[in-house]
Order: C-alpha cells, then structure tokens, then sequence
C-alpha cells in the first residue's frame, strides 16, 4: 500500500475552493429546474392537449438522452448554431436546469395526482373553486408526496454536476483530477473530494428531513 495524504495538504484550499464552485451553479439550476418545472407539471395536469403533448414531448427528450450528451450539445452546438460562445458556467446551469426540469415536472405532476380523488370530488361537491381548491385542499397534501421525491432529485443533481468537469469547467471534480495529475497520485485526492461531495449530501438530506419532519408536525 502506498498511501500519502500529507500530499494534497497543500491542495486542500484549491479543493475546497472547489466546493463553492460546485455549490453556485448546482443551486442556480435547481431553483431554475425548480421554476420550470413546476410550471411545466401545470401543463402536464391542465386541460390542454397540445400543450400536455408538448411537456410530454419535452419531458420525454430530457429523460431518454444522457446528460453528457445535453451538456456537450449545449456546450458546443450554440456556438456552432448561433456564432456566439457560451461559458462552461452557463452551459451547466442551461443543461442542468432544463434537464432537472424535466424530472421535477414528473415529480410534482405525479404528486398531485396521487392525492385521493375524493378529496377533489368533496372539494367540487361543496363548491370550492378550482383554486382555493388546489392551494388550500389539494396541494398541501400533494406535499408529502412531492417532498421527498424533489430532495432525491436535488441530491441527484448535486452529484450529477460533477459532469461538467468535461466542459473544462473547474468544479470540484476537476479539481481533484488536476490534483491527481500534478502530484501523480489519485487515490488521495478522489478521496478527498469524495468526501466534501458526501457532506454537501448530507447537508441536502438533513434539511430534508428537517422540512419533513417540520410538515408533519403541522399536520
Ligand atoms: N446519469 C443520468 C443520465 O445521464 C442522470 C440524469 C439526471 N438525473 C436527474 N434526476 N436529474 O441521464
């Protein structure tokens, strides 16, 4: 066994570093993938046909090709399409985003329609309008449904968005990667980084748990 970890001392505020650069794109798109995908669970769940085919079409694309392959096509065929460059930081957010979008929709589509149907058909039979309906009867049990699903989506991302490290984008993984090439050693900085992707999982997973934890006191 060879094994040196006094190594990557040196390395270790460039790795954390690495951190914060992982943390500031992954938040921007899971709050956008949260945003549109939301809006997206709407359509799936409205009256529209054209528009529910559309967000079916949509949902169907982001879920049936591999992120890899969305984030190089964004990557490099915007430039190729419209001339103009577009930085590894925007790609990721673009291509993490809409293809989180596309996960949340189902999430919350399916968390809705979840909720007993009685409670729908209780709420129409007293008259309750659509949306107080939806805001005060359905939704706030659609939640429970809803909650647990998205933090599982949201950890996936974090651990997905090690990805970007092939669009040359200096995130936590590629940090250890040009760590590993400079003191030619791998094991030690893939362990490190291991571990701070562990933690910022944890960190999601406590809060969950604490949100939950909160929703069923209220209950
Ligand atoms: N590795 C999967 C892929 O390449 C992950 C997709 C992202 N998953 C997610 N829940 N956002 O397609």
């Amino acid at each position: 066994m060879n094994l040196d970890f006094s190594q990557i001392v040196p390395y270790i505020p460039f790795m954390l570093e690495g951190v914060w650069v992982t943390l500031q794109f992954v938040i921007i798109a899971i709050i956008f993938g949260f945003i549109l995908g939301s809006l997206i669970s709407l359509v799936k769940i409205s009256r529209f046909t054209l528009l529910k085919w559309l967000a079916d079409f949509y949902t169907s694309i982001f879920r049936g090709t591999p992120l890899i392959l969305q984030l190089l096509l964004i990557y490099y065929a915007v430039p190729q399409l419209t001339g103009y460059d577009i930085s590894p930081f925007l790609s990721a957010i673009l291509t993490f985003g809409l293809n989180s979008s596309a996960y949340v929709s189902e999430i919350i589509r399916a968390g809705i329609q979840a909720v007993d149907k009685g409670q729908r058909e209780a709420a129409e039979a007293l008259g309750i309008p659509y949306r107080p309906m939806m805001i005060k009867i359905i939704l706030p049990q659609a939640m429970k449904n809803i909650l647990p699903a998205l933090m599982n989506e949201f950890i996936t991302l974090t651990k997905e968005s090690a990805l970007v490290s092939v669009i040359s984008y200096l995130d936590l993984m590629r940090r250890a990667q040009v760590v590993s090439s400079d003191i030619y050693r791998s094991f030690e900085p893939l362990i490190f980084v291991g571990l701070l992707y562990y933690a910022m999982v944890m960190v999601l997973t406590l809060i969950g748990k604490y949100v939950e934890r909160r929703m069923r006191a209220s209950d």
